[in-house]
């Protein structure tokens, strides 16, 4: 039975980090306040979704700063980088898009939550996970305080270790009236951006405490991993990064599928309320990787997914998301300019998982990157495609050619093959690095029977091709 939320525990309360309960307790059947706040979308604010993107604020510090592992985990940093560093391989996992809003999708919710969790429990020292990374969408549907509790502190409350998330749309969109203080924005700034470990308010009387991210954006260090974390904005679709006043964005405008606003002119600002700050972050983590020499893996996170699949020619027959190429053409501006790309580029948003590799030519040299999706770890799984008007759309099969979705026209990329996708069961990502490889693992989880076959892929670190 869910606990009800007691009075918010008193400051300060521990002197270090606390990352799950003392005592496990058993699942939840129901949630304590029903998140339901479907009545929100109305007609008007439908509309809304596609138009309305947030301002926020700067992250802490200097753009090339970088947020490490070790001070996250707080006196026990040093002896978890120990063992990292022992083991010679780091794991981690990522969930996105986890919220359940409904009793019926209350138990997906559940059922990934406790397996995330018994994945850090039964694996073994070496294997063991040492944070979780979430890809945004933490609390539906608008990120209300109310809801916190219901969708993640309850279902993550036995997970024993951090969990850093960027903000997905509905961490950020702002419902018209909101009081000020109450914007979603500013509350999940307080359980993920907060100045020191504290127990917040949405936690209730759980003992989880809030974790210290410079921003809603910001750069990850571990052992053999760096994260680059970036703010997607507010809408449905697409997904934005910077103001959209730049040429490069104006120069991708070749697309078979046009976004909502995607009306970007050369120098004019499509989104003149998003400041630009990230372009300058992303800019400044490559440079450092790129002076530094640095050998590990780099992975890109953001919610929304440069590419979502749809069907040869376009049209409505796809799924319920789509692709972001004027996002991707800020992405790839930036790589190109510093002359560096990720080894994967990780993201939510869409309810299900979707594997591509996508081929490019950077100075010289040719890249396999891994783009992935998993937005199925609680709140929905929704079909790759989808019928319109009682036509049906073949679902694609493994490894086809999909080089019609790569639109952009920043990077020469030779080809994007759909490799594999899962639209039929929930699931969360578990990855590992050493010295010389990233290997990115989904896997499934069924509402009953048994898990199918997790889906892999490896990428050589020096070589950035992938197996
Ligand atoms: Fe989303």
């Amino acid at each position: 039975m869910p606990r009800k939320p007691k009075a918010p525990v008193s400051q300060p309360l521990f002197a270090e980090p606390v990352f799950a309960e003392g005592v496990p307790t058993p699942d939840p059947s129901q949630f304590t306040v029903t998140p339901d706040d479907s009545a929100d979308y109305t007609k008007q604010v439908n509309a809304l979704l596609y138009t309305e993107v947030v301002s926020f604020p700067q992250a802490g510090g200097k753009p090339a700063d970088l947020f490490s592992l070790e001070t996250a985990w707080g006196p026990n940093g040093p002896a978890v980088i120990q063992s990292i560093n022992a083991a010679q391989s780091i794991t981690f996992h990522m969930i996105g898009d986890s919220g359940a809003t409904a009793q019926s999708t209350f138990p997906a919710m559940i059922k990934v939550s406790d397996a995330v969790t018994n994945d850090f429990h039964s694996a073994s020292a070496a294997n063991r996970p040492s944070f979780l990374f979430h890809l945004g969408d933490v609390v539906y549907n608008f990120g209300e305080s109310a809801y916190y509790y219901d969708e993640f502190y309850e279902p993550y409350r036995n997970y024993p270790a951090p969990i850093f998330a960027i903000p997905g749309n509905h961490d950020s969109f702002l419902l018209p009236n909101t009081p000020k203080g109450s914007e979603p924005l500013t509350i999940f700034q307080r359980n993920f951006c907060s100045a020191s470990p504290a127990v917040t308010v949405e936690a209730g009387s759980l003992h989880r405490t809030s974790i210290t991210q410079p921003g809603v954006y910001f750069a990850l260090d571990a052992p053999y991993v760096r994260i680059i974390g970036l703010f997607s904005n507010a809408l449905e679709d697409p997904g934005v990064v910077s103001s959209q006043s730049s040429s490069a964005s104006a120069k991708s405008k070749k697309g078979t599928r046009t976004n909502k606003q995607d009306n970007t002119t050369g120098g004019t600002p499509a989104w003149p309320v998003v400041p630009d700050y990230q372009l300058a972050f992303l800019t400044a983590q490559l440079q450092n990787i790129k002076s530094n020499n640095y050998q590990g893996a780099v992975i890109l996170a953001v919610h929304h997914p440069p590419f979502v699949y749809s069907p040869p020619g376009g049209g409505s027959s796809g799924g319920t998301h789509y692709s972001s190429p004027f996002m991707l053409a800020d992405i790839d501006a930036v790589c190109k300019n510093v002359g560096v790309y990720p080894h994967a580029v990780i993201s939510g948003h869409a309810h299900n998982y979707q594997r591509y590799t996508r081929k490019l030519q950077l100075n010289g040299q040719s890249y396999s990157v891994p783009f992935i999706i998993c937005g199925d770890s609680g709140h929905n799984v929704d079909k790759l495609v989808k019928s319109s008007f009682g036509k049906q759309t073949a679902e694609p099969g493994d490894n086809v050619d999909v080089s019609y979705m790569d639109t952009g026209a920043i990077v020469q990329s030779t080809s994007l093959t759909l490799n594999k996708h899962d639209d039929q069961n929930s699931g969360f990502l578990r990855v590992q690095a050493t010295a010389s490889s990233l290997t990115i693992t989904f896997n499934p989880v069924p509402k009953s029977g048994t898990a199918p076959t997790p889906d892999t892929v490896t990428v050589n670190l020096a070589s950035h091709t992938v197996a």
